[in-house]
């Protein structure tokens, strides 16, 4: 499908304060020279901030992590994740439309979204609340057919129960994604025939049912306040800088020019030569050396 950028686009872009506070922390992911690698999700944060990924956006998200625009609109345009026109208030609806969820009856849901939504996909509805489109599988084909609304799968759907969960929707309720038939997961629907030690005590819903029904984001935009970004190496890194010189340089002071020489050769030497260097001195308990191992362990810790 080609996916081409809106015709209508907003004059700018900025990150919220504390989603610009989230964007920095998953760059801090990545090595420097690499911080190309959090354009995703510095792309999706800044569709979830504004509903669809304007052209403003994916250029200041080029511009955070130093890329060509070329390079962060080959990758928007690139993922059906990312939207590129307005979407609905409520829920964007994706029917998959490939092979199984063809077979078991997609026609009929995507039906159901020219009737209640719009004639065509990526147009608005009436109200506004909702848009669709058909997309192509979505790895969920043991429960075809199925469609994603908002961020989550509902599956083994029919018309009628597509028509219910669009109705509730839009009525502010929120359904329990998953399968929609009864089923748990993805097993027979009669129950399951193996493995059937693993049914006693589970969840009430499969674990990505559970998950959403946990965080409550299926057609909620995340704002950050779902899961808190983890990132415990930033205090540390600076923490543990000064610490490392002030233990180099104590050793070095101390013995001065007896100690030097030897650390100076396990220096030099490669990799492999100072572990055998280590180890050849381990039991040699006199002279310089030992010195200069301490020395040397005390630098890498
Ligand atoms: S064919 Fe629809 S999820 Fe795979």
């Amino acid at each position: 499908m080609l996916r081409r950028l809106h015709p209508v686009q907003p004059d700018s872009f900025a990150f919220t304060p504390a989603n610009l506070e989230w964007a920095k922390g998953q760059i801090s992911k990545y090595p420097e020279g690499r911080q190309a690698s959090a354009i995703i999700p510095l792309l999706w944060r800044a569709q979830e901030q504004e509903g669809w990924l304007t052209r403003p956006a994916i250029e200041h998200v080029a511009d955070m992590l130093g890329m060509a625009y070329i390079r962060a609109l080959e990758v928007a345009t690139f993922y059906f994740m990312f939207q590129l026109q307005p979407v609905g208030s409520v829920a964007h609806v994706q029917i998959c439309g490939t092979t199984s969820c063809m077979i078991c009856g997609a026609e009929e849901l995507i039906a159901v979204c020219k009737e209640l939504i719009a004639p065509a996909p990526h147009t608005l509805s009436k109200d506004g609340k909702f848009s669709w489109e058909e997309v192509e599988c979505m790895g969920a084909c043991a429960n075809a057919p199925m469609a994603q609304i908002g961020k989550d799968y509902y599956e083994d759907l029919t018309a009628e129960k597509l028509r219910d969960l669009i109705a509730r929707f839009s009525k502010g309720e929120v359904p329990v994604p998953g399968p929609q038939n009864g089923r748990y997961a993805a097993e027979p629907l009669s129950g399951l025939t193996s493995l059937k030690e693993f049914a006693a005590g589970r969840k009430p819903h499969n674990a990505s049912a559970q998950l959403a029904v946990d965080i409550g984001d299926t057609v909620k935009r995340i704002d950050g306040t779902e899961v808190p970004i983890l990132t415990p190496w930033l205090g540390k890194a600076k923490a543990a800088k000064p610490a490392a010189k002030a233990q180099v340089a104590e050793p070095v002071a101390a013995e001065a020019a007896p100690a030097a020489k030897p650390a100076a050769k396990a220096q030099a030497a490669p990799k492999a030569a100072a572990k055998t260097a280590d180890a050849k001195v381990a039991p040699d308990a006199t002279g310089t050396k030992p010195r200069a191992t301490r020395a040397k362990k005390t630098d890498k810790d």
